[in-house]
């Protein structure tokens, strides 16, 4: 089929190009983020492939609909950039890779934890100064620290799982608990269990409006002073204000953030030469004890092939008229 992806990079295609070698559906490439103003490229596409930035709301699914899309294929787990229900309107599908590499989550998660708490970025330019004090440097053991883990669906399980082999004790919190995670000897809570106890908290919940901003002042508050939160969740879980004043009081000890609150016009993009306009974030980069990347936690060459493999396979479904299993619907919000 004509495929028509929007927002691509370079380290995607490696994987799309041999998948499609298999697969042999007719792809275009397009650079751009997909927006109601970049929507008319895809004329003509029945399919249209979007990733996490794309901005598939009531608009621009309607342009899309308009110039002849039938499916919206999405690279990505995560769904809450697409206005469902304004799909299931104009009667667009709208399929997802569910689960390419949960394991590339959770270890990035677990890097921005080591990376934080052993001080890894600060003491490697210290050291390429020829710096090599230890002042400042200080980290804790992980053996018997207490990790929360919010959302123990594919990837917060693996999180729980690799924390419970550092020696943590691990809590957790989801509306359905998993019984295989109990087994292992973690313990479901309540939100406010997890928040006083936890020494780390980190976050694996899907955005939804349940989940928006569920780190606020007010939860902030309820967390032991001193806490590393580490989000490679959706950066709308956090509100970012209120994470920049617990950062400023002191009371949060640090934040690994593999996303943002407004990542949309600035992550995946080379700002060196324009700068920022984004003055929350900016102010968040001024914080030592905050560690950011620019959504990278699903980077694995692994995850890489499996998004490009499920994605055309996706599609190659759609096209043979088969049952949808990777479909999306207003009802799975
Ligand atoms: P999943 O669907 O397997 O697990 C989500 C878990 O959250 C489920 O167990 C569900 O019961 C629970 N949950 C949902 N709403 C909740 C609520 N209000 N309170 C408590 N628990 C709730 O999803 P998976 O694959 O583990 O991914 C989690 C999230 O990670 C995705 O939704 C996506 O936003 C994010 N993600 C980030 C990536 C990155 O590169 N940074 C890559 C892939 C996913």
């Amino acid at each position: 089929m004509k495929v028509a992806f929007f927002d691509v990079h370079r380290f995607e295609r490696k994987s799309f190009d041999a998948a499609n070698q298999r697969i042999g559906h007719e792809i275009v490439y397009f650079e751009p983020r997909l927006t109601a103003e970049t929507a008319k490229l895809a004329a003509n596409f029945p399919v249209i492939c979007a990733f996490v930035n794309d901005r598939l709301n009531e608009a621009t699914l309607e342009i899309l609909k308009k110039e002849g899309a039938q499916l919206i294929a999405l690279r990505s787990a995560g769904f809450n950039h697409v206005d469902l229900v304004a799909a299931q309107k104009l009667g667009l599908k709208v399929v997802r890779v569910p689960a390419y590499s949960p394991h590339a989550v959770a270890e990035h998660a677990v890097t921005l934890l080591l990376a934080l708490n052993r001080k890894i970025i600060r003491a490697n330019s210290r050291v390429r100064e020829l710096n090599f004090s230890l002042e400042g440097l200080v980290g804790f053991d992980l053996c018997g620290k207490t990790v929360g883990i919010l959302g123990t669906g594919r990837i917060g399980s693996i999180m729980a799982t690799i924390m419970k082999g550092f020696g943590c004790q691990v809590l957790a919190y989801d509306v359905f608990p998993n019984p295989e995670l109990t087994a292992l000897g973690v313990k479901y809570v309540t939100l406010t269990e997890l928040y006083s106890r936890s020494d780390i908290i980190s976050l694996h919940v899907p955005l939804n409006e349940t989940t928006h901003h569920m780190i606020n002042e007010k939860s902030l508050a309820q967390m032991k002073s001193g806490v590393f939160l580490i989000n490679t969740g959706r950066g709308r879980l956090i509100d970012t204000k209120a994470l920049i004043a617990s950062l400023k009081n002191g009371h949060l000890g640090a934040a690994g953030l593999d996303v943002y609150e407004e990542e949309e016009n600035i992550f995946f993009q080379d700002l060196s030469e324009s700068g920022l306009q984004d003055d929350i974030l900016a102010r968040l980069l001024t914080f030592p004890n905050v560690l950011i990347t620019s959504h990278q936690a699903f980077l694995t060459q692994e995850a890489l092939n499996k998004i490009a493999e499920v994605t055309l396979e996706n599609i190659s479904s759609f096209e043979r008229n088969e049952e949808l299993t990777n479909e999306v619907k207003a009802s799975s919000i």
